[in-house]
């Protein structure tokens, strides 16, 4: 099948398309490189060894998107295109509202012109609100404490009427948890520009000495050692949930969401010690004061995804620590 993925040279997106050229699937990459990078395409090209169609173009430009769409005459859409940085996003509101929900609303315009059907959205734990009870399911209550998430609540909310009004569509929101590790080859991975906001490029960075210290972002939170517990998830197994997500989408109509994470949670200083046990380095890093906006613990509950998707993670921490440093020591 031949599959467009906007933001196809991101972490993500790039890692999705070395897993659909190595099952024999086509690739069509749209990506505007504000976030992606020529590294992550010539990458995905070395680990398959396949050419595919790259388009640099902002996905935000419906006809742009559209000529692509007719030229290549893709089946299915994977949108991964958009602003996440979550600090930035405070400071930088209109660009996130702007970026996120323009470029889906002119991803669901090119498909219902060029009558492509099949759509999977990269969606966010980000979506639920901060009060709910843990582990989240899909039907916990929705709201987000900054606008990046609030751009992922209105996009689904866009593709779930969108689905209503074109009966013919499918679309399947995927939110994901805290995806970490990169590919087994160590040729592509997370590479953020600049200073990393999330915690596991800021691990394996400072490991390689890009940065004196790691700042624990607080160690008084109600947790059992006072840090932080994230639902940190392999990018193999992520990217493993969008390809039974592509397959539902084949099967089924209209519009479903899916937690895509493990169901567990590790602390910030356990992930700290699974990276040095795994690795075999000493990481340096000090307690900082809180960051605004951080909740103790976040963890999914993925039966929806296991019963109707047949997905479970599989990848363990110490996988998740290993790649992420094969990846960064390669750099
Ligand atoms: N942390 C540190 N030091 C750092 C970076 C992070 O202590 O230098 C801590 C944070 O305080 C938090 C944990 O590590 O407790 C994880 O932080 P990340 O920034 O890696 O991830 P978040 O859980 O804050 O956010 C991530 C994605 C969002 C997504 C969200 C969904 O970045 O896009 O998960 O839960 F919306």
């Amino acid at each position: 099948m031949k599959i467009l993925v906007t933001g196809g040279a991101g972490y993500i997106g790039s890692h999705m398309c070395a897993e659909l050229l190595r099952t024999g699937h086509e690739v069509v990459v749209v990506d505007n490189f504000s976030n992606g990078t020529q590294g992550a395409l010539d990458g995905v090209k070395k680990i398959t060894g396949v050419e595919f169609p790259f388009y640099r173009a902002d996905v935000c430009d419906s006809p742009t998107v559209e000529e692509i769409m007719e030229a290549q005459k893709v089946e299915c859409v994977i949108h991964f295109a958009g602003l996440k940085a979550v600090g930035e996003s405070v400071a930088k509101p209109l660009e996130y509202y702007e970026n996120n929900l323009n470029s889906t609303m002119a991803v669901c315009r090119a498909m219902r012109n060029q009558g492509v059907s099949r759509l999977i959205f990269s969606s966010s734990a980000a979506t639920y609100r901060s009060d709910n009870p843990m582990p989240l399911t899909e039907s916990s209550a929705l709201g987000a404490t900054n606008p990046y998430g609030w751009t992922k609540i209105m996009c689904e909310q866009i593709l779930r009427d969108f689905c209503v009004g074109e009966p013919e569509f499918s679309v399947v929101l995927l939110r994901y948890f805290n995806a970490v590790g990169a590919h087994e080859s160590g040729l592509i991975g997370d590479c953020p520009a600049g200073i990393p906001n999330n915690l596991m490029p800021f691990i394996s960075q400072t490991a390689h000495g890009l940065h004196k210290e790691l700042k624990i972002f607080g160690n008084d939170y109600d947790t059992p050692d006072g840090t932080c517990i994230r639902d940190y998830i392999h990018i193999t197994d992520l990217i493993d949930g969008h390809v039974r997500a592509i397959d539902f989408s084949a099967k089924n109509k209209g519009c479903e969401v899916f937690n895509l994470g493990t169901g567990r949670g590790f602390s910030v200083l356990e992930m700290v010690d699974a990276f040095e046990k795994t690795n075999g380095i000493k990481l340096p890093y000090s307690i900082a004061p809180r960051r605004p906006g951080d909740i103790a613990t976040i963890y999914a509950n993925p039966e929806k995804a296991q019963k109707m998707l047949g997905f479970t993670a599989k990848k363990s921490l110490e996988d998740m620590c290993r790649d992420t440093w094969k990846f960064q020591s390669n750099m």
